[in-house]
């Protein structure tokens, strides 16, 4: 399958290239290089005939449509967005244009390729978006997000999310668009970019800096290894049902505090401060305004449809995570010089 990947340069996107080459599919790469691209995390695979690069952007219909008519792909797996909560405090305004506007001219970028490909039956648009637009769970660890949770994002960056998995539906419905779904939990895995929590906490550890909580680290997530969600994920673009959404969680409850504790744990044991623990450095700082307390994802649909399981747990995850920045500064040395990051944001509301 010739697959089209949007946001292939960023974090979760990457891992969907790197995969899809490796399962044997050939790849289009779509990413405007925003500050969070990078694309380091697919050179292991840029050089060969399955892989090629188009930088555009998501809100240019004309770009879209060139690319569509270039490579006429097969299927669409939608990944661009702005992705940070953070920034979408500090400014909504790009997540507005990106993941809304930018969903809607790739919808309508599809339709009209679709159309003049005639219709075909095996194609697919594939949406990947969070579990943030269901809102914020209570404690009682028996609620789940399920895929027919109602929607209640908090968050400009999850209001953004919803608005386009609504639009996605909307061209199903109304176009009949053969379309997919996914609504994912926190990813976490190498090449994670260095201002999302699990690596600003591994480099501000080894630089010796503070290692931030917001408020008092009770907030709830649900951690999935980001290359679980990327075999997921073509899973589902392959056997999914069309029209239909799959929740997709590792099934890996954690508060932040205890995520945290755990990375210092890890770091303890591979690299040893020379007095004292990791944990000596964690400092709670002011929460982030609308900040949801829980989320969880019950993953029954995708394991009981399509039988894909999370193949780590988040204890081994998080070990492979912190070695893996530890074998790769030159990577994120170079990304933390970028705008914005390690600054903290999102606290002026
Ligand atoms: N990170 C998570 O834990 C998580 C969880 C669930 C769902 N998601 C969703 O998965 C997707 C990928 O998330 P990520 O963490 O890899 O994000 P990321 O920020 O690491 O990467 C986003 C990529 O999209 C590109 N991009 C941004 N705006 C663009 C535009 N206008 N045109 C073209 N390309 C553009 C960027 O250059 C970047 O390469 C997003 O849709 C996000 O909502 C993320």
């Amino acid at each position: 399958m010739k697959i089209l990947v949007t946001g292939g340069a960023g974090f979760i996107g990457s891992a969907v290239v790197r995969r899809a080459i490796a399962d044997g599919h050939e790849v289009v790469n779509l990413d405007a290089l925003t500050y969070a691209a990078c694309l380091a995390n697919v050179a292991c695979v840029a050089d060969g005939a399955a892989y090629a690069f188009e930088q555009a952007d998501i809100r240019d219909r004309a770009a879209l449509d060139r690319v569509f008519a270039v490579h006429a792909p097969d299927a669409v797996m939608h990944l661009a967005a702005e992705s940070h909560v953070d920034r979408s405090i500090d400014g909504p305004g790009d997540f507005i244009e990106t993941n809304i506007t930018g969903t809607y001219n790739m919808l309508e970028a599809a339709r009209s390729y679709w159309v003049g490909q005639g219709r075909p039956a095996s194609f697919r648009f594939h949406h990947i978006s969070t579990d943030e637009v269901y809102g914020s769970l209570p404690a009682d660890p028996s609620v789940k997000f399920t895929e027919t949770t109602p929607y209640d994002p908090r968050s400009p960056y999850s209001a953004s999310k919803a608005a386009s998995d609504h639009l996605v539906r909307a061209w199903h419905e109304t176009y009949g668009l053969p379309v997919v779904l996914t609504n994912c939990s926190n990813n976490y895995g190498p090449y994670h970019f260095p201002e999302k929590l699990i690596p600003v906490i591994i480099l501000n550890a080894l630089a010796g800096k503070p290692l931030p909580i917001y408020g008092d680290g009770s907030n709830v997530r649900d951690w999935l290894y980001v290359e679980d969600h990327a075999e997921a994920l073509l899973l589902v673009v392959e056997k999914g049902t069309v029209g239909r959404s799959y929740n997709i969680g590792g099934e890996n409850e954690r508060t932040n505090l205890d995520l945290v504790r755990t990375l210092c744990g890890i770091l303890d044991r591979l690299r040893p401060r020379a007095a004292g623990s990791y944990g000596d450095l964690i400092t709670f700082v002011t929460d982030r305004p609308g900040h949801d307390a829980r989320y969880a994802i019950d993953p029954t649909r995708i394991r009981t449809e399509l039988g894909w399981r999370p193949s780590v747990t988040v204890e081994e995850g998080l070990e492979r995570t912190v070695r893996w920045y530890l074998d790769n500064e030159a990577w994120w040395r170079p990304l933390q010089a970028r705008h914005g990051v390690g600054e903290r944001l999102g606290v002026k509301a």
